[in-house]
């Protein structure tokens, strides 16, 4: 298998795992979704396409809003089955076994979106074909919202939230996903801290001229439910930062 391959087919491999423990989340759920979320414009018109869509957990919380189209892409067959099948009754989605390498599109999303898909590329070469997909799809003056794993994180080997992660090398970390309650190892993925020069670079490289950072926090909602001292330590380490490119005309 060739290393490419090995490392992005992490999630095919955890399959229903990786889709159960996403759907309880409190990180996906109350941190990275509604803040995705909250950069949407939804107007009756509006395409979105979710690039690394996983099990389709966060095109099925837009069906909810006015839109008009969802698509989402995952290089894991497991993970798209799953996302068709949970889906089956919102017709305005779909879904489909695909990489930003082969993945072509006619009609242009008003939006692409990826949580957290970014920095499970191998290298900057394939970073940057996640940059190229999203402008080809992106109608002029469109945006690519994508979270990413922190380029400034450093509060590695201490509990954040339900996460631990490890330096392994300079930029390979180790991400423990711990379950909420005993902060126990359900499972361990393997992802890239790539710099904020590497995400801009490979940005312009593909066109994009308009860029900024956001920080995250969590929802009221999510701060009720799983208290306050869950989240301090996300809270003041970000774990997460959003990277937002727009595609301007000039
Ligand atoms: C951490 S999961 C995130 C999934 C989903 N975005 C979510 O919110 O749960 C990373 C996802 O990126 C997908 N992925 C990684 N590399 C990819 C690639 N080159 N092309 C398409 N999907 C990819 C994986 O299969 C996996 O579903």
């Amino acid at each position: 298998m060739k290393k490419r391959d090995k490392k992005s087919q992490q999630f095919d491999h955890l399959g229903k795992r990786y889709a159960f423990f996403v759907a309880k989340d409190p990180v996906r759920n109350f941190l990275h979704y509604p803040q995705i979320r909250t950069l949407i414009a939804f107007s009756p018109q509006t395409r979105v396409l979710d690039i690394g869509c996983g099990d389709g957990t966060f095109l099925r919380l837009l069906t909810k809003e006015k839109v008009r189209s969802l698509f989402g892409f995952d290089l894991s067959p497991q993970l798209i089955a799953l996302a068709k099948k949970q889906n089956r009754q919102h017709k305005k989605s779909s879904f489909t076994v695909s990489t930003p390498q082969k993945f072509t599109t006619t009609d242009l999303f008003d939006y692409a979106t990826s949580v957290m898909v970014l920095p499970y590329a191998t290298n900057t070469k394939d970073l940057q074909s996640f940059f190229r997909c999203a402008f080809a799809s992106l109608q002029p003056g469109g945006s690519f919202i994508s979270i990413v794993f922190n380029p400034l994180f450093h509060a590695f080997d201490t509990v954040v939230a339900n996460r631990k992660f490890t330096k392994m090398t300079k930029l390979k970390i180790r991400v423990s996903f711990l379950d909420v309650k005993h902060l126990r190892e359900i499972f361990t993925s393997q992802l890239t801290q790539f710099s904020q020069k590497h995400y801009e670079g490979a940005a312009e490289k593909a066109g994009f001229k308009k860029m900024h950072w956001q920080k995250l926090s969590p929802t009221d909602r999510g701060l009720r439910i799983y208290g306050g001292s869950f989240w301090k330590r996300c809270i003041k380490e970000q774990p997460y930062a959003i990277f937002l490119c727009t595609k301007t005309t000039r």
